[in-house]
């Protein structure tokens, strides 16, 4: 039998695991001259974690792979009883009789070294700020999307990474934003429609059917869950002023945190009401104006100055909050990325992470954008789905 020490030292030092390894990062060789004992084997799954995730046809569905039980009907107290190495795999047999056999490289690549990556959270994006950002990293054309696989893949990545993608060449055509946003997921209908016409309406439900500036926002913050893809196709944009704007977000929320972790703490944990009311609907949703998962790492942004309702709070959280979110909304406003959207552009982002902005505009000419939303999860897979090793079993 082997000691844990020993088991350990063979493995290899522990790092954390990937939602992406790359294929040079198997340990095969290692393993295969280290025949996993049964301590050393437990000392690195507990018996419960082996079989929960037995792989065999009893407990598993051949076809589809997920999981046929659950875990209540396993025994409260459950051991292995002996683990036999058999060429690349390990016989492992459990207390309550059953027997499940594990690939070697299967129980190296799901070896339990720390979390898997969340893709939503800043782990797993690059963040940036504006000077040092050239657009052109973030631009890409619709033609090459649809014909040249690797422009796709580097577009969506460019969307998860940096939270944003300037697709340009667009039919100049009503509906088109449909299209695009059919090449990045499912569009999701809102009460706006299928698509929203950005232009200027009288009695405008929302600052956006108005020739005012916006400040950078995420939109419908008053949803839940919000959309968490978003696309603005420029149809025409021939008036003075106009131009867009986009924030990183996270970048912003991780500054505020270096600077004021405090002042970030109070954004994490104070609920913002936001609310959009008009003839036929009452959106109101209650969330912080910074995510964080459960390990703390920043997880997204509803940031909205036009929608965020009068907070109700205690006055000392009241004051607290004030004082935090006016921190937060200085770094916003000084951390813009500025450019102008020409006739066939397509602004996609990530409206979880990634506010957006125009100024104001005035003068005879038109301005009128398209846009609808769809969602992130839908990129992810597209992304992943385009890697040749990009499969998970289950
Ligand atoms: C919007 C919006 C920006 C623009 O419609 O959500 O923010 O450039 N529009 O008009
Ligand atoms: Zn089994
Ligand atoms: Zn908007």
């Amino acid at each position: 039998m082997r000691t844990v020490s020993v088991h350990r030292a063979v493995i290899g030092r522990r790092e954390t695991r990937v939602v992406r390894p790359s294929p040079s990062s198997t340990l095969t060789g290692l393993v295969a001259v280290d025949p996993f004992g049964a301590a050393a084997l437990v000392a690195e799954f507990p018996p419960v974690w082996l079989r929960d995730n037995c792989p065999c046809s009893e407990c598993r569905d051949p076809s589809s792979g997920q999981r046929l039980f659950g875990l209540e009907e396993l025994p409260a107290v459950l051991g292995v009883s002996g683990v036999v190495p058999d060429g690349a795999s390990v016989v492992v047999r459990f207390t309550d009789g059953h027997r499940g056999v594990f690939a070697r490289d299967w129980l190296l690549a799901n070896r339990l070294d720390g979390y898997d990556l969340d893709p939503r959270t800043q782990d797993a994006k690059v963040l940036w700020r504006p000077a040092e950002l050239a657009l052109d990293r973030a631009t890409f054309t619709w033609r090459r999307f649809q014909d040249d696989p690797d422009h796709r893949a580097r577009c969506l990545d460019s969307v998860l990474r940096l939270g944003f993608a300037l697709l340009r060449d667009v039919p100049v055509s009503p509906g088109a934003v449909l299209e695009v946003a059919a090449g990045f997921g499912y569009v999701q209908e809102t009460n706006y429609g299928r698509l929203f016409d950005v232009v200027t309406r009288p009695d405008a439900p929302n600052l956006a059917f108005t020739d005012r500036p916006i400040a950078p926002h995420t939109d419908n913050p008053y949803r839940d869950p919000v959309p968490t893809l978003q696309l603005l196709h420029c149809l025409a944009n021939e008036a003075a002023g106009g131009d867009s704007g986009v924030v990183d977000g996270f970048h912003v929320a991780a500054t505020l945190r270096a600077d004021d972790p405090m002042a970030f703490a109070v954004l994490t944990r104070t609920p913002v009401t936001f609310r959009y009311a008009a003839p036929g609907v009452d959106l109101v949703a209650t969330a912080p104006l910074i995510a964080v998962d459960p390990r703390g790492r920043i997880r997204g942004i509803r940031y909205n100055n036009r929608s965020a309702q009068p907070p109700r709070l205690p006055y000392p959280e009241a004051v607290e909050f004030y004082a935090a979110y006016r921190r937060l909304a200085t770094l916003v406003a000084s951390d813009q990325l500025r450019f102008r959207l020409d006739p066939g552009d397509c602004l996609v982002f990530d409206n979880t992470r990634i506010l957006h902005a125009r100024t104001g505009f005035a003068g005879i000419g038109s301005r009128h954008l398209q846009g609808c939303y769809a969602d992130l999860d839908a990129v992810e897979s597209a992304w992943r789905a385009h890697r040749p090793q990009g499969t998970f079993g289950g």
